[in-house]
């Protein structure tokens, strides 16, 4: 379906509640549809946003379009948990109703501020002539869960940026108030991240200056950039949009990317001693993830699972996206890892063993599934999911750990996506060792956390057949199990 200008930025008191229900009804009953994700109710959904612990739960927004499956009016709907799996639906949170974000609520963030979250993120304003303006909001949640928005921006478009301003990520640090956000700078179109900060959370908020990540060019626009610690060590996640390849190898239509340093200066905004620039997430649709440092100082991470300017099969129903399980960040041995939250093990159902020279794992296995296997030394092979009888359809994890390659190829599912950007995602292991996987499917997503989150690789895939295998494709000596996975 093609969408006017019109009838994407309809308000959305135009919309009828039948309209919505029907949607609603329609993604429900999706072949494809998550059911222990974070999915849209109906509609498109993309960032995550406000991710934080607020009043005794974990929230998360995200950003939404209701109304069908495109970049339309931005809202933020709200989620929250006690355990960071389990998610309730609070409904709409930020609807776009003032002349700052008549256009859209964009993404932004969330901090504790005395008993309330205050939220910071971007109102995006059009004017007539279609002339964007950005501008950094600020809004009052209460315990009730009320919103009151600030009356005023926070910041106003500064004169070094162009009209790509936007995705403040709000954080403290010795009482005083910081925001990094994304923004194109209007002298020579190129992208950075802009540190600001106030003493207040209304503001007034001072501009730092671009932080300094040792890297020369970011492409023409840096969205959604974060800045946590993970064990005491600075990290920058963040989408530079047009970054060029030798900078670091991605296949993604954008990256998200992580820069950890040695430590970060606030008053000259500049990360020192930066270490390698790397992907996030060795998949295909992780973005615009957002992390955040908890109470009691653990970062966690969760991501939208899609990407801007594709499309994906869900579209002809209307729907469209999900969210990332969320993470737990920790830094080993110098290098960033990634891992379930415990929580996730509460979703185990029915268990079946693997162990041996195994071939046929499990008949009809369907595909809410958690797959945990460590495959021995000297092994190659494929590791099909959500196959059939026949392992001629599904999606392939492809080992070899004899030299030391893993693969995750998606070109036999039934409706490859995004083939123009490679149906296959590659990374290396450790040469000649066991290699320990962690699989999550549910339903049309993927997300394989290899050596205990060392490395992740997260993809949707698209598979119709009802029974569903999974199976080496020739006998490997594994050991490990597979779960059913309970509904959220
Ligand atoms: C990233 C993004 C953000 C923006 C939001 C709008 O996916 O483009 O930069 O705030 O989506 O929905």
């Amino acid at each position: 379906m093609e969408w006017t200008r019109e009838e994407r930025y309809r308000p959305y008191d135009q919309h009828s509640a039948l309209e919505l229900l029907k949607l609603q009804a329609q993604a429900n009953n999706s072949e494809y549809q998550l059911r222990y994700h974070i999915r849209p109710t109906s509609g498109l959904l993309n960032d995550p946003n406000g991710f934080s612990y607020f009043n005794g739960e974990w929230n998360v927004f995200y950003q939404s379009f209701p109304f069908g499956a495109t970049h339309g009016l931005k809202s933020w709907m709200r989620m929250v948990s006690k355990d960071l799996v389990h998610w309730e639906n609070r409904g709409l949170a930020v609807a776009p109703d003032t002349k700052f974000e008549s256009h859209g609520a964009y993404s932004g963030s969330a901090h504790v501020v005395g008993d309330q979250l205050f939220l910071m993120y971007t109102g995006n304003h059009r004017t007539a002539d279609w002339t964007r303006i950005p501008y950094q909001v600020g809004a009052w949640l209460d315990q009730n869960g009320e919103v009151k928005k600030l009356k005023q921006p926070l910041i106003e478009q500064p004169a070094f940026a162009s009209e790509h301003f936007r995705d403040p990520q709000l954080f403290e640090v010795n009482e005083k108030y910081y925001a990094v956000i994304g923004v194109q700078r209007q002298s020579d179109e190129r992208g950075e991240m802009v540190l600001y900060q106030a003493d207040q959370v209304t503001g007034p908020w001072q501009f730092v200056g671009p932080i300094n990540t040792g890297i020369d060019d970011l492409g023409y626009m840096v969205e959604c950039p974060n800045l946590v610690m993970v064990d005491g060590v600075p990290t920058l996640i963040f989408c530079p949009q047009g970054l060029v390849k030798d900078e670091v190898a991605y296949q993604n239509i954008y990256p998200n990317l992580v820069l950890q340093g040695e430590s970060f200066d606030f008053t000259s905004a500049t990360l020192q001693k930066p270490c390698k620039l790397q992907n996030l997430d060795a998949g295909f649709d992780v973005y615009a993830s957002q992390a955040f440092n908890a109470p009691d100082g653990t970062a966690y991470l969760i991501s939208w699972v899609g990407l801007p300017d594709l499309t994906y099969p869900t579209d002809r129903e209307n729907w469209a996206n999900c969210l990332s399980q969320v993470k737990v960040l920790h830094q080993k041995n110098g290098q960033l890892y990634q891992s379930p939250v415990p929580a996730m093990k509460s979703l185990r159902g029915k268990s079946q063993i693997i162990d041996g020279q195994v071939a046929a794992v499990s008949d009809h296995a369907g595909q809410q599934i958690e797959v945990e296997v460590t495959i021995e030394p000297n092994q190659q092979g494929t590791l099909w999911l959500a196959a059939d009888q026949a392992l001629k359809r599904g999606l392939q994890v492809k080992f070899d750990t004899q030299n030391g390659k893993l693969i995750l190829d998606r070109s036999l599912t039934d409706e490859p996506t995004a083939v123009e950007y490679g149906s296959t995602r590659e990374i290396n292991l450790p040469v000649n060792e066991a290699v320990k996987l962690r699989i999550f499917l549910d339903h049309s997503l993927v997300e394989i956390f290899v050596n205990d989150g060392a490395q992740v690789m997260t993809g949707r895939y698209f598979t119709r057949q009802s029974d569903q295998v999974v199976a080496f494709d020739q006998p490997t000596q594994v050991h490990g199990s597979l779960w059913q996975l309970n509904k959220m």
